[in-house]
């Protein structure tokens, strides 16, 4: 089983990941990381923050020679934030530690703040915000990045684009190749791969610069290479949709998920939905007519690409703070502002990305088994073999 946990807070220390369930011989690359881990820093609307930190895993366990062991793997992300906050978030306390906190006593409405607070009974939500904050995803990342390198043993690989900043969509279905270059870019706006949509993106952010508010979207990531059968019908928690769903929905601030075309099928006829059966007999290869299921049917891949979206709340923290009430004397207060991301759309895109890379490692981990790569790649071959003679 593929298995993973991440720690830290925001403004602590580092943020630490351990994964278990990786083969041994899976080559891995610190520089693949970090370039995942690169992409989620950027795009037009990202915070002062991600001024501050450039982040890096540094793995301490599990991988010699560039290669998995099998042994749990662990990485350390540095906080580079953390030598402002020493005082503020010590682990042991000292003489004098009050007047360094920094509280957070008037709740953000749409944060974690006010039912953490309650939840975990502090006096203020400084220590919900520190573990609620998405500061947590550039371990994800790191985790999603070691899924990859799985996956593309297995020529699976996994990309996203972002469809809509606010009320600008993209109008257009996107090809696969244009996700690889909108991959390959060292500049980020919004992470759309049309220009001109991106342009209309951009203006949706800038409209919330300058009124102090902020902006969701939608981000859709695609898994490219993907065989027939991983999942399952039979019981409900094999279902690859569901586990899929719940990997996105558990992202900071996403609020809804969508498999493949879904909200325009809910909206359509039966006839104008589903994806009609064809067989290529040349390449003995089953086929579809169109991808609107998403690559998923019965809770199984179907050998399409598979399509998730994510769909992104605006960030909860406004420069223009909504109503709440101050925790101390219970009266009515603006909530707390603090540096703050304004858009966020294409950085949550790569962490949906390594969301389904988790999802689908984790699969594929339970299908063809093995303790070693080679082990798991004869399988692999095996299933394929099968799957073409079928
Ligand atoms: C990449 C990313 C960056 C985020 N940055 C911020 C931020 O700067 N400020 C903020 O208030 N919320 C930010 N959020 C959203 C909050 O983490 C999230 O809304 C909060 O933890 C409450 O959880 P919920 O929205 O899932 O209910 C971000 C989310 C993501 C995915």
């Amino acid at each position: 089983m593929f298995r993973f946990e991440t720690a830290g807070e925001s403004h602590g220390e580092c943020l630490v990941a351990t994964v278990t369930g990786l083969p041994s011989g899976v080559p891995i690359a610190a520089e693949a990381i970090d370039r995942e881990l690169w992409r989620r820093q950027q795009g037009f609307g990202r915070g002062g923050r991600m001024k501050i930190e450039t982040d890096r895993a540094h793995i301490v366990s599990g991988v010699r020679h560039s290669k998995t062991i099998g042994s749990p793997v662990a990485m350390i992300i540095d906080n580079a934030d953390w030598k402002n906050w020493t005082e503020t978030l010590p682990v042991e306390d000292y003489e004098g530690s009050e007047e360094k906190k920094k509280p957070v006593s008037r709740p953000r409405p749409g944060h974690a703040d006010l039912a953490g607070a309650i939840k975990y009974d502090f006096p203020d939500a400084r220590y919900i915000l520190e573990r609620a904050s998405a500061r947590e995803t550039a371990a994800r990342v790191a985790v999603g990045a070691l899924a990859k390198a799985l996956l593309a043993e297995l020529g699976i690989e996994v990309l996203s684009h972002v469809i809509a900043v606010g009320e600008a969509r993209l109008n257009r279905a996107a090809q696969w190749e244009e996700l690889v270059a909108l991959s390959k870019r060292d500049e980020v706006l919004l992470g759309c791969v049309d220009r001109e949509a991106e342009q209309r993106m951009k203006e949706v952010v800038d409209q919330a610069y300058r009124t102090g508010d902020t902006v969701g979207g939608v981000f859709e990531v695609v898994a490219h290479g993907v065989p027939a059968g991983l999942g399952s019908h039979v019981t409900w928690d094999t279902r690859l949709d569901g586990r899929l769903a719940q990997a996105i929905v558990s992202m900071q601030a996403v609020k809804g998920v969508e498999v493949g075309f879904a909200a325009d099928g809910a909206a359509s006829f039966g006839s104008k939905v589903q994806d009609t059966i064809h067989y290529n007999k040349g390449e003995r290869h089953f086929h579809r007519g169109a991808n609107r299921a998403g690559g998923l049917e019965g809770g199984m891949t179907n050998g399409e690409d598979i399509i998730v979206r994510g769909l992104l709340k605006p960030i909860s923290t406004l420069r223009r703070p909504l109503e709440s009430v101050d925790l101390t004397t219970r009266e009515p207060a603006l909530a707390a502002y603090e540096r703050s991301d304004v858009a966020v759309v294409p950085a949550a895109g790569v962490i949906g990305e390594a969301m389904v890379a988790i999802v689908l490692a984790s699969a594929a981990i339970e299908k063809f088994g093995g303790d070693s790569l080679r082990e798991m790649k004869r399988n692999y071959k095996g299933y394929l073999d099968q799957v073409r003679n079928f």
